[in-house]
């Protein structure tokens, strides 16, 4: 058998794939993409390795066959199946009652290895591009596609999963004007994202919201309290209010729903829109409700734009394997598909350019960040 090295050398004949980390919209396309475009223009195999890094380890791995990926295009979620919990360097066992924490990456070297592959393709976050590049760095031949409704992986302007994630925004904040209105409240939207304030921005621009907060603006209080009443005032008698879940004060503290022991990414953030809908109403005497938009962002068909570039991403994947490029992340960047090698993406997230020009068309527009002045 050749060593994974000469592996990485060698004409490609059979691959498999992998989703990887929370699910979103358009993974499916992109399975799909990378399935027909090697078959279809490389005459390769293709497998499905089920649930992330854990099927790889577990060796829960099948064939994709072109009709296998008939009629998924327009399908939200992954027919791979995907987790978060995975962390194949420190993978939890559980044993009875206890969980023990072992490295399984070279389980997941050898299920690789036995299946004769000669390329992995990762659908995933900033935690599978974690995981990618030190298996890349073990010798195991890979390309990622970024792919999250957070838009917060480095190197890459766009992720799969983002325009749906906006648009079912969109879509909902629209509809709680006219509550809004009616009832002359302040509405606080709370939307997904983790550490980045993209969806929020993308969404508090789309619909026009009077106040937007993002993780990168830590909030002064007062502010957002001084605009709601100065709205009410000019008869403007309702706010509308997006927040992104990891938006916080100057003291950094966020509001999370739990925390899990076994998680490589143990907070699940959420709760920050109802603190501030209830701030708002004791400082002002201005009613206030909140709504927290959820996983409804992430669920759903994608949109024309995250099937595109997910079919986009897929093709320009199998491509570049063909090419002989290894070790790097599919990209979108200043209009155009690119590759990034995987040891020169930074570590962390993305998060919004504090002067990104979509920042600067929210406030031309009148919309508060409320930062707080240091
Ligand atoms: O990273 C995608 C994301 O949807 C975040 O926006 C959110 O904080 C997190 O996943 C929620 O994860 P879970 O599905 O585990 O609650």
């Amino acid at each position: 058998m050749l060593s994974l090295k000469n592996r990485m050398m060698k004409k490609i004949k059979k691959i498999a794939i992998l989703t990887g980390g929370g699910d979103c919209p358009g993974l499916n396309a992109v399975i799909r993409s990378v399935v027909r475009c090697a078959i279809h223009d490389h005459g390769w195999e293709v497998w499905g390795i089920e649930d992330g890094f854990a099927g790889l380890i577990e060796g829960r791995i099948h064939p994709l066959l072109w009709d296998n990926v008939a009629g998924i295009l327009t399908h939200g979620g992954t027919i791979l199946g995907t987790t978060n919990q995975t962390n194949p360097f420190l993978y939890a066992k559980k044993k009875g009652a206890t969980v023990e924490y072992k490295d399984a990456s070279k389980q997941a070297m050898k299920m690789f290895k036995s299946g004769q592959f000669d390329a992995l393709v990762c659908v995933g976050g900033d935690g599978t591009l974690s995981y990618a590049k030190r298996f890349a760095k073990e010798g195991l031949p890979i390309v990622v596609i970024p792919k999250t409704i957070d838009n917060d992986v480095p190197s890459t302007e766009r992720t799969v999963g983002f325009y749906t994630a906006v648009h079912n925004a969109t879509e909902a904040i629209d509809k709680l004007y006219t509550t809004a209105a009616s009832h002359h409240r302040a509405m606080v939207i709370e939307v997904m994202g983790r550490d980045a304030g993209w969806l929020a921005v993308a969404s508090g621009l789309a619909t026009g919201a009077s106040i937007i907060l993002i993780p990168e603006f830590p909030f002064d209080l007062k502010k957002i309290c001084d605009r709601v009443v100065q709205r009410s005032s000019v008869g403007r008698r309702y706010t509308i209010i997006v927040i992104a879940e990891g938006a916080h004060l100057a003291d950094g503290r966020k509001v999370f729903q739990r925390k899990a022991k076994d998680r490589t990414q143990p907070f699940r953030l959420g709760g920050i829109g109802q603190w501030l809908s209830l701030e708002i109403e004791k400082k002002t005497g201005i009613e206030s409700r909140s709504v927290m938009l959820g996983h409804i962002l992430r669920s759903g068909s994608p949109i024309y734009q995250d099937r595109i570039l997910a079919t986009m991403f897929g093709c320009e994947a199998v491509h570049r394997l063909a090419t002989g490029e290894r070790n790097m992340m599919v990209a979108w960047g200043k209009g155009e598909l690119t590759s990034h090698p995987l040891k020169n993406i930074p570590q962390g997230i993305r998060q919004v350019p504090k002067n990104h020009p979509w920042i600067d068309a929210c406030r031309s527009m009148g919309a508060l960040f409320a930062e707080k002045d240091l």
